[in-house]
């Protein structure tokens, strides 16, 4: 499974490569969410082709109010573009928009095996949360994910370390069409950052930062208020030491660390360097200052974004366009093999 930076020192004599990436609109976006994932895509838009998606189709796995994922799928697009992505240069769409990731999930549903979607750790959890709703959607999840990422015949997916099994699943899927037909799909391959691939929960740092957490302290938001932000970082759960240092058992301090390096660039021997004998009161403050200031121009450009509602829906439709032509290229491709008539 290839990490960081893959493929990125080659791709500058080739073609451009192609990168897919999605967040679902199923809550308030997080600073795990940007770290493990959106950051990345603004670094990459440059050298590759870039399609990135909100994925819609993928929150209604769990029960979500109509109105309040209608208003996320917009916040999320806003958010893309406030985070740095620029339209232009990205095809942004909303995965609803684009039947086509429906059609391919079907007929990949047909290369995938119930085994190996039971052993996806991520429908283990979720089962567990919503036990009243384990859904065959959520049990298929994965196969609509794949069918997401080789649609576009991606090369390469940014996503944070808790997607790296969805994204296997999605290699074993292309390379088993691809071996009972021929080469049809491209094998995508996982970029996945070093330092921000896993952010921690804030009340409970053995647990992932989450954007469905019912406890408004364990994560936060892409649109806190500053205030906000620095309060929670206070109230960060850490150990009983006192010395700023990453190390084996302390992971309340080691994802302070971690998110203090993202947002600074610094690595984690400077931080230890910076911080030598001040005490967690005050790392704790400067990584809430530090995280409200890097967030501060996003804010502020997604509060311009959010209220043209015009301008964000002709990107959602000029960008479901641009997708669906890639798209057919590669349904009809898919089809033809599988032996459907076309007509
Ligand atoms: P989702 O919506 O849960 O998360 C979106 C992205 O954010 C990353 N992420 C994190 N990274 C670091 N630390 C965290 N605490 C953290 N929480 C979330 C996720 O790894 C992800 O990259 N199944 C996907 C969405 C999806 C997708 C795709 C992604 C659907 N189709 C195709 C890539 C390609 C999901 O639920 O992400």
């Amino acid at each position: 499974m290839a990490t960081e930076l893959n493929g990125v020192s080659e791709q500058k004599t080739e073609k451009k490569k192609t990168i897919f990436s999605g967040v679902q609109p199923s809550g308030n976006l997080t600073i795990g969410n940007y770290l493990g994932a959106i950051k990345n895509w603004t670094v990459l838009q440059k050298e590759y082709n870039c399609i990135y998606c909100v994925v819609d189709m993928h929150a209604i796995t769990v029960r979500q109010v109509p109105a309040d994922l209608r208003r996320r799928t917009y916040e999320t697009l806003a958010l893309y573009i406030a985070a740095g992505l620029d339209p232009k240069e990205n095809i942004l769409f909303v995965q609803s928009h684009v039947p086509a990731h429906a059609v391919l999930s079907w007929d990949l549903g047909c290369f995938t095996m119930f085994g190996e979607l039971s052993r996806m750790t991520q429908f283990k959890d979720k089962s567990r949360k919503n036990a009243d709703n384990i859904n065959a959607g959520l049990f298929t999840y994965p196969v609509l994910m794949a069918a997401d990422i080789l649609l576009y015949q991606t090369d390469l997916v940014p996503v944070g370390i808790d997607q790296r099994q969805h994204l296997e699943l999605a290699r074993d899927i292309a390379i088993r069409f691809n071996n009972i037909y021929s080469p049809t799909f491209t094998v995508p391959e996982a970029y996945i950052p070093e330092t921000g691939m896993k952010i921690m929960s804030l009340a409970e740092p053995t647990k992932k930062m989450s954007k469905s957490d019912s406890n408004a302290n364990a994560s936060v938001g892409l649109l806190d208020s500053r205030d906000q932000i620095i309060a929670k970082f206070k109230r960060a759960v850490t150990d009983s030491g006192s010395e700023v240092r990453y190390g084996e058992g302390k992971d309340g301090i080691n994802n302070l660390i971690n998110i203090y390096c993202c947002f600074t660039g610094k690595t984690r021997s400077e931080t230890e360097r910076e911080f030598e004998g001040k005490g967690y009161g005050e790392f704790k403050m400067a990584v809430g200052e530090t995280v409200a200031d890097g967030l501060s121009s996003l804010r502020e450009e997604y509060g311009k974004l959010i209220c043209d509602k015009q301008y964000l829906d002709q990107i959602m439709a000029s960008g479901a366009e641009k997708a669906s032509a890639i798209a057919r290229k590669t349904i009809s491709k898919v089809h033809r093999k599988i032996g459907y008539v076309s007509v």
